[in-house]
């Protein structure tokens, strides 16, 4: 198998103890490149740079499984699912490390300490307590209470905030926090807002002028979840009148693709604003967790066949394959009659099945049996060549 773009190397020493020859490579291949080791690679590892072509997907017949050492997904073709190929991704391996840096940060707007320490690298000494204060005793709203916003919320109690939250989702509170019955009553209860939520149609601008309006006067805003939750003319316009009193923003609407390209966004310049470059989540604990994640779901996927966590195929999951068993893992076609084909050609060769676990989506059916050992090959071929299949193969 190969791993691009220089994942953590724990993913390798994983996936070696799982019987693998990995080739860990540290750049973004070309697609020339990509073409000729997807030709022998059973699984390939990429972060977000690496495009997995529809052409390589099809192309590639050795290819059961991509692995995404990162949180999205979109950088592997659509037509994976269709293909019989899963991918799979760590979509929460990083979040204590938005939570640390979220409380982080909290702490120097409460105290202006890039304010101040802007003034000292130009040689101002700016001794003095005003607005600068404590966060112990002071109230933390959060607005999203998912695994980012919870464990934020038991950072902050750990520090003596007070706790309130809204999710739209029913949420067991952590701790003495208090869910709130709405967004508005976070915004005007809280010092300091946070914002955990996902990018969806119902969370695009969640924060605009009104919303600003509704925090108490001075209170500050911290947005580390995805740039379009905020609108930052809005917020430009709430810090300058001094109604919001400072902000933290990771995230914006328009990233850079690359490190050294561009950037601009309406909250440059203002003060106590502190500005970071999507690096919530971008720790060297994160890669490692990342790496073990996506390591061991690709390693059950091969041994078991489990899917149970892929993004983009039906999930099926059993136990480990008994001993004296063979588990087949077949991908078909979702048209009728599929199953029974198989369990004829099976009963006909007098293979007995002891378990069997399916699941659809719209096109694409999965389906893992576990057998009694057999000898005839032509067993194999036989499944293999049925119209409706569109990949298959033996665990392990
Ligand atoms: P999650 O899916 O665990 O939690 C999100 C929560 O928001 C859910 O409980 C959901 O019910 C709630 N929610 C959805 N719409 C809402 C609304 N309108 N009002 C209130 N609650 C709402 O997600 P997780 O892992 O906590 O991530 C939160 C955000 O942080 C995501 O947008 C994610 O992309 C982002 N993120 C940012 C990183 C960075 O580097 N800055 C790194 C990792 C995640």
């Amino acid at each position: 198998m190969a791993l691009f773009e220089a994942v953590h190397p724990v993913a390798a020493s994983i996936l070696q103890e799982h019987g693998f020859r990995v080739d860990s490579l540290k750049h973004s291949p070309s697609a020339q490149e990509l073409a000729e080791l997807a030709k022998t690679s059973t699984l390939i590892g990429v972060r977000s740079k690496t495009k997995i072509s529809a052409q390589l997907l099809s192309g590639s017949t050795a290819l059961a499984a991509v692995g995404c050492f990162c949180i999205g997904t979109d950088q592997v073709d659509a037509s994976a699912a269709a293909l019989g190929i899963p991918i799979f991704n760590a979509p929460f391996s990083n979040t204590r490390s938005v939570a640390e840096m979220t409380l982080a940060e909290i702490i120097c707007l409460s105290r202006a300490l890039f304010q101040k320490s802007s003034q000292l690298h130009v040689g101002r000494w700016d001794k003095s307590s005003k607005n600068s204060r404590e966060v112990r005793g002071r109230t933390l709203g959060i607005i999203g209470y998912g695994h980012i916003g919870s464990q934020l919320s038991v950072l902050a109690e750990s520090l003596g905030m007070r706790v309130v939250f809204f999710d739209t989702a029913r949420k067991l509170a952590l701790g003495n926090a208090h869910s709130l019955a709405n967004m508005d009553a976070v915004l005007a209860a809280s010092d300091f807002v946070s914002l955990h939520v996902p990018d969806m149609a119902s969370t695009r601008n969640l924060i605009g002028a009104a919303q600003l309006q509704n925090m108490k006067l001075g209170a500050m805003l911290v947005n580390n979840s995805r740039g379009k939750v905020v609108d930052l003319v809005a917020l430009a316009s709430a810090l300058k009148s001094g109604h919001v009193g400072g902000a933290a923003v990771d995230v914006f609407p328009e990233e850079p693709a690359e490190n050294g390209d561009g950037f601009s966004t309406p909250l440059a310049g203002l003060s106590n604003v502190i500005l970071t470059p999507h690096i919530g989540g971008s720790t060297e604990e994160a890669q490692e967790a990342i790496a073990i994640d996506v390591a061991e779901k690709l390693a059950r996927f091969w041994t078991q066949g489990c899917t149970a966590t892929s993004v983009n195929f039906p999930a099926v999951d059993l136990p480990n394959v008994r001993s004296g068993q063979v588990r087949i893992l077949h991908v078909h076609q979702n048209v009728p009659g599929v199953l029974s084909k198989m369990h004829t050609l099976l009963a006909n060769a007098g293979v007995n099945i002891n378990a069997e676990h399916l699941q659809s989506d719209q096109n694409t059916s999965y389906v893992i049996l576990d057998v009694d050992a057999f000898q005839d090959a032509n067993i194999m071929n036989a499944l293999r060549t049925l119209p409706e299949t569109i990949r298959m193969r033996v665990a392990g």
